[in-house]
């Protein structure tokens, strides 16, 4: 079979290669890839500035974002063949620590996870892949074109969850959410918005391309505008921070009105550097009760929540949200920026091209 593999730390390394087809271990399923997401991750992994391969090998499979159909699953696994699935992303640290012992492996607190596509293990991106059944998430059938897009709103399911727990503390009725960045983790996370009954506005730098229609299809608010400026007009109770931009990042957290929750998602790159006036920015975190968190990954319950989502979505925005379908074969246009891309996928089989 076909495998998007590539040697982690090497520049431009990534390929095609032809692989053994893989052997489920013992109660694992069989899985029919049909397609792989290309993230932000994705193209840091094939730039060479991120990703591990497994213990003793050279080379890792590329690809987190998954979907498959079943092709062969045992007895007693809870899945039949046909199945429409998606695997989850990370796997618990193996000392454990106390998180990963109970099975809340997002928030692992000795780094030692590991994450398939990622960090020493192989991800989804080959015509077969395997997966454990208490790591495999089905899917509702009417989402076999946009299904790949469950490990994305997982990501932002768990950052939900923690902005409504986070909120519990003391009295919460959020009416208001502004999320920065209309990419697909924030058109998503603006998606659970609406679905919470929320007033919703989005924030990014382009003024055209499909952004700004699919957000007006939400029934959101498009915002083409300085991020300092949006905060002081709408005073947001929630914002969902999804740019990873130091400049947005700042002013956000320092544009919160009381008890204010920003909740970061965007991984950035370090190496820039930005003037701070650390004292004015503690001094309304602290006088505002704000609390500023960040979020990454996604246990079960998470993608559980995720594929409700995605099932009480408009399919057809959805399908809006994935601009660009590229074949395997072509694999290295999925990790070139096009203008007006949204979520690029690679077609792991032709019925997803
Ligand atoms: C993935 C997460 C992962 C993170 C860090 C993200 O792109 O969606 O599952 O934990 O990268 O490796």
């Amino acid at each position: 079979m076909r495998a998007l593999t590539l040697i982690p730390g090497q520049a431009d390394s990534v390929t095609l290669t032809d692989e053994p087809d893989p052997e489920p271990g013992d109660g694992e399923l069989l899985v029919h890839g049909l397609a792989l997401g290309v993230c932000g991750t994705d193209k840091e992994i094939v730039a060479g500035r991120y990703g591990w391969p497994p213990e003793g090998r050279e080379r890792l499979v590329l690809g987190h974002e998954s979907l498959g159909r079943v092709e062969h699953a045992p007895e007693g696994s809870g899945f039949t063949e046909g199945d429409l699935v998606a695997g989850v992303v990370r796997r618990p640290d193996p000392v454990p620590c106390g998180a990963c012992a109970r099975g809340e492996f997002d928030m692992c607190r000795n780094g030692e996870y590991t994450e398939r596509g990622i960090k020493q293990r192989d991800g989804f991106g080959s015509e077969r892949w395997t997966v454990e059944p208490e790591y495999a998430i089905r899917l509702d059938p009417a989402l076999e074109r946009v299904g790949v897009l469950v490990e994305p709103t997982s990501v932002v399911a768990k950052a939900w969850e923690q902005v409504e727990v986070i909120g519990r503390r003391s009295w919460f009725e959020p009416q208001t959410v502004l999320v920065t960045g209309a990419g697909p983790i924030g058109l998503l996370a603006a998606m659970i918005g609406t679905h919470r009954g929320l007033d919703v506005h989005v924030l990014d730098r382009v003024d055209r391309g499909p952004k700004p229609e699919l957000v007006a299809r939400l029934g959101a608010t498009y915002h083409h505008a300085d991020a300092a400026e949006v905060m002081r007009r709408l005073e947001p109770d929630v914002v969902i921070e999804a740019t990873g931009a130091g400049r947005v990042v700042l002013d956000v957290m320092s544009g919160t009105s009381g008890y204010g929750i920003v909740c970061l998602t965007g991984v950035s790159s370090p190496g820039r550097s930005l003037e701070v006036d650390v004292g004015a920015l503690n001094r309304e975190i602290v006088l505002e009760n704000d609390v500023v968190v960040g979020s990454v990954n996604a246990n079960q319950r998470h993608y559980r929540a995720a594929a409700d989502a995605l099932s009480a979505a408009d399919t057809e925005w959805l399908d809006g949200l994935i601009t660009r379908r590229v074949p395997l074969a072509d694999f290295g246009r999925a990790f070139t920026a096009e203008d007006h891309d949204v979520k690029v996928v690679i077609a792991l089989d032709d019925s997803q091209g």
